[in-house]
């Protein structure tokens, strides 16, 4: 017997996947929406009219090219680019044009939890912009923060784009940034991005669109769970819904059993049982006002230098140094 038949090798993604079927509500990261299927919805989703998040910051790096990569090296003393969550990097491709142009000495170090991403984006960049030194990396956020520690002595802007933070509660974002704080040194910077509170109605059709490629971005961790894991969820018995509290700025995603179910996870040896209209919980998406990102640098022991916002205020990129 190997130690997969003795269930010693447990991957994360059982594990939480057990964690959040058994618990009462119910969830599953959405970090595991990425597939190469799930990359590929979420292409759709940034074309989508109602997503206005990837055009808003296309339009702030486009405007603001030459002010922001200033603001990554006032010395010209050269630096490490590092993109945690980088994607297919079309936005990003903006600024290293930019860089690039201008002769900035800099190395882009693009890290993604898609593999799929990750190596399609580097091969991209070889093929466009040979000039620029790329070295991409696999990982999670968390995991990946303390690889930067050990990586060159240069100085580091780390940017987090498409208001990614915003997968994270307050308490969770301010971890991820004191950890953030802890990597860097005194001239090195976070240049992320925010998308802003706006009118509910615009957030709830970002997150709902009438195409329903929004839903079945939601439902691929369950076709995940299928093909990975051994499942036999019904997609078709699931909706996905969509709810914005603007009191408090979080945007949650749910898939909703619509009948009572019971569904086998083979490599779990779980079975879940569903009442009708049980909600999974499957994903945060924060929206934030200036007050906000300040608190939230201030309790991470950062503070903000200066901000770039699209022409209506829906969203602005901000730059962060330590406090
Ligand atoms: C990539 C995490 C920023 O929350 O806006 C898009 C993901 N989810 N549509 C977001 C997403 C549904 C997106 N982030």
């Amino acid at each position: 017997m190997n130690s997969k038949d003795q269930k010693v090798l447990v991957s994360t993604f059982e594990k939480e996947v057990y964690e959040g079927l058994t618990a009462f509500p119910k969830y599953l990261s959405s970090k595991y929406f990425y597939d190469e299927i799930g990359d590929e919805l979420f292409q759709q989703i940034m074309a989508l009219p109602e997503y206005y998040l990837t055009r808003a910051e296309y339009e702030i790096f486009t405007t603001h090219k030459s002010a922001i990569v200033q603001s990554f090296d006032k010395n010209r003393e050269g630096f490490d680019l590092i993109e945690l969550g980088a994607g297919d990097g079309k936005k990003t491709k903006v600024l290293l044009e930019e860089l690039s142009e201008n002769d900035y000495d800099f190395a882009y170090n693009p890290i993604d939890i898609s593999e799929n991403a990750v190596n399609g984006l580097v091969k991209n960049l070889n093929q466009e912009m040979p000039k620029i030194i790329v070295q991409g990396q696999i990982g999670e956020y968390f995991e990946v923060l303390d690889r930067l520690k050990h990586m060159s002595d240069r100085k580091k802007v780390i940017m987090v784009l498409g208001s990614n933070i915003g997968n994270l509660l307050h308490p969770r974002a301010i971890q991820f940034l004191k950890k953030l704080c802890n990597a860097m040194h005194d001239n090195d910077l976070i240049f992320m991005g925010f998308d802003q509170k706006k009118h509910p109605q615009k957030v709830l059709d970002a997150y709902n669109d009438k195409t329903g490629v929004t839903a079945a971005f939601n439902k691929n961790v369950l076709a995940r769970i299928n093909k990975e894991l051994g499942g036999n969820f019904d997609l078709d018995k699931f909706m996905h819904w969509e709810s914005y509290d603007p009191e408090n700025g979080t945007a949650k995603s749910y898939l909703i059993s619509k009948e009572k179910q019971t569904v086998d996870i083979d490599s779990l040896s779980l079975q879940v049982h569903f009442e009708a209209w049980e909600s999974i919980h499957t994903e945060i998406s924060q929206k934030y006002d200036d007050d906000i990102v300040k608190w939230l640098a201030k309790e991470s022991g950062l503070k903000i230098v200066e901000s770039f916002s699209d022409t209506d205020k829906g969203y602005k990129d901000y730059l962060i140094t330590k406090a």
